[in-house]
């Protein structure tokens, strides 16, 4: 019998899964004292509401993201590789708080990596 291989998005638990993941993750980035002045006049529940929607399909998950391009978001912010390190280290904690093997977080974490030069703005940044 040929079993199908689930997505990343299954494989973590689904909507569900990906909400508490992002309420978390964010929980933790905002109380970081250099990633918290970044969010100081942005809409926590806009950003989670994108957020869910864009992990949601970049696990391939049955989910579109509605969401500007994440370049156009970041861009301007003045965040660094450094910021970007930071961030992915409270993805890390969070996603293992949730139910799922290293392999899977570290997929994870190489998916999410492919978008550091678009959020750091490498092409031409001033940091
Ligand atoms: C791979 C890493 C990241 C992803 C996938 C991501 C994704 C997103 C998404 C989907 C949004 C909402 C876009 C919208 O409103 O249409 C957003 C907003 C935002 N992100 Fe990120 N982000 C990442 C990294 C970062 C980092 C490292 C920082 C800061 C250190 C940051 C700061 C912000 C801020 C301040 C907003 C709010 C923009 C506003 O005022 O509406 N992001 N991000």
């Amino acid at each position: 019998m040929i079993s199908k291989q689930q997505t990343l998005f299954e494989r973590i638990g689904g909507d569900q899964a990906i909400t508490e993941l992002i309420h978390k993750f964010y929980d933790r980035v905002v109380a970081d004292p250099e990633l918290k002045p970044f969010f100081k006049n942005a809409s926590m529940e806009k950003i989670r509401r994108m957020q869910r929607e864009f992990f949601s399909a970049a696990l391939d998950g049955p989910i579109t993201y509605t969401g500007k391009p994440l370049g156009y978001v970041h861009h301007g912010r003045g965040i660094t590789k450094h910021h970007f390190a930071l961030y992915v280290g409270h993805l890390i904690q969070a996603l293992e708080k949730i139910n799922i093997n290293d392999q899977d977080v570290q997929d994870i974490i190489s998916r999410i990596n492919t978008y550091a030069d678009e959020i750091t703005g490498t092409a031409g940044s001033m940091g």
